[in-house]
């Protein structure tokens, strides 16, 4: 994995032609940490097809290689891991290192608060300045013991609890990573685990412990759920089947949408239902955005997304839809850029602890391309252009991969273009994203 101490800067030109043809983007990042987690806890052979091969998820391989769990590449995107059974991971030898990703963070917190083991977690500057004690709190309970720096943050000495014990968790945040470290726990200890979720949030851990034969009960209560654990399950290894992720299918997605005349299939798009607001948005913003062949594999829904350029108008998108499109405010802050009208994101507070505060940064890379926008609390509040915007500035990416890949579909929507600051984080989540995109919108519209 490279070191990202040399930035590397990056400019889009505006598209010169329309987006065309037929892509598909890399394997879903949520499902792929999970695949390599669960696998590792299995007893037997998971066979991984459709891994993302991004520098997040290959962190946690290594992790749960150090963790003693065979794993092993095949080929692109195939993976074998050989588990050690729930309670069977054994002492890491050296401190595991989460780079810039926080879930594989989070969820291996989980993991390791019900081993009795000792280990030592760190990650770079930008993942050693984001709040732990969200998962080391409600961890503690298990009997495990975290010490960390001020706040609870990276790096964390972690002892995991011998004899752990369920938890009984309301979370105080909508935060699946949260809800899933808790899983995590519940797999090692007897009895039930129990958390509850005011508002409902991916529930890709949920239906992978089902597809590993744990047995998981949901309860719908209003907008949120009651997830009950069976502990110490016998994990059986499956097969996983990766769809493409669809906070990556984004940025092609709003990239079509903006640049007239764009027809872009983009296929085997995960189009799991708490994963979709961004897509609903654009639509209500006038999107001509179409699922084609919608199909269920391995236990998610799946199918192709039909972008075509279309003009938008500004929308106003309520607290509640938060987080089923967490990841996806930068890139829907660029649409409503160029949409006709104003547009209110609201309840935005989780994005300022995200791989950075998200919120003004987004806000600084719609200025830096002319747009007027404002924070309001924790809203957003953007003026469009009602098409181009005038671009010619710098993103300030700030350790983020998903500002630097909006600044990027920004850049290919203005007049002027953009440039940003360092594209190498990009590689976190989406290897290949630029040859992705110039293949769509012509060679060198991004260099
Ligand atoms: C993720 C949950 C979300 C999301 C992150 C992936 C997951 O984080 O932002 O990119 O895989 O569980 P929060 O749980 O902090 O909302």
């Amino acid at each position: 994995m490279p070191d990202h101490a040399v930035p590397s800067p990056v400019s889009a030109r505006p598209a010169a032609r329309p987006l065309e043809g037929r892509i598909a983007v890399p394997g879903d990042k949520s499902i792929s940490h999970r695949a390599l987690m669960f696998g590792a806890l299995a007893v037997g052979e998971t066979a991984i097809t459709g891994l993302l091969e991004g520098e997040d998820v290959l962190r946690t391989a290594a992790a749960m290689r150090l963790l003693g769990a065979e794993v092993e590449r095949q080929g692109e995107g195939r993976w074998r891991v050989a588990g050690r059974g729930i309670g069977g991971l054994a002492e890491p030898d050296d401190v595991l290192d989460m780079g810039n990703s926080g879930t594989a963070a989070r969820l291996i917190c989980g993991v390791l608060a019900g081993h009795p083991i000792f280990a030592v977690m760190t990650g770079d500057a930008s993942l050693r300045r984001r709040p732990m004690k969200r998962v080391t709190e409600p961890l503690a309970a298990t009997g495990a013991i975290f010490r960390g720096r001020e706040g609870g943050r990276l790096p964390l000495a972690i002892e995991g609890a011998r004899d752990p014990l369920p938890l009984d968790y309301v979370l105080p945040l909508a935060s699946a990573q949260v809800k899933s470290a808790c899983l995590l726990a519940g797999l090692c200890a007897p009895g039930t685990t129990r958390v509850v979720e005011r508002e409902a949030t991916r529930d890709h851990s949920e239906n992978m412990l089902r597809h590993f034969g744990a047995t998981v009960r949901v309860g719908v209560e209003g907008a949120g759920r009651v997830i009950e654990l069976e502990g110490q399950p016998e994990l059986v290894a499956a097969p996983v089947a990766v769809p493409g992720d669809p906070s990556s299918a984004a940025f092609f997605a709003v990239a079509a949408l903006l640049v007239p005349g764009s027809r872009l299939v983009i296929g085997n798009v995960g189009l799991n239902p708490l994963r979709t607001g961004l897509f609903d948005t654009l639509r209500e913003m006038g999107a001509s955005l179409t699922v084609e062949h919608p199909r269920t594999e391995g236990g998610e829904p799946v199918g192709d997304l039909l972008a075509r350029g279309s003009e938008l108008r500004g929308v106003d998108v309520p607290a509640e839809r938060a987080p089923s499109m967490i990841d996806e405010y930068p890139i829907l802050a660029v649409a409503a850029a160029c949409a006709r009208g104003q547009s209110r994101f609201r309840g935005l507070a989780e994005l300022r602890v995200k791989e950075s505060d998200r919120l003004l940064g987004t806000a600084a890379m719609l200025e830096a391309a002319g747009v007027r926008c404002v924070v309001e609390g924790d809203d957003l509040v953007i003026e469009g252009c009602g098409g181009k915007p005038p671009g010619g500035g710098t993103v300030r990416t700030h350790m983020d991969h998903r500002l630097a890949m909006s600044g990027l579909v920004l850049g290919l929507a203005s007049r002027d273009g953009m440039r940003v600051d360092d594209g190498a984080f990009i590689a976190t989540s989406f290897p290949g994203f630029t040859s992705l995109m110039n293949g769509a919108a012509g060679a060198g519209s991004i260099g």
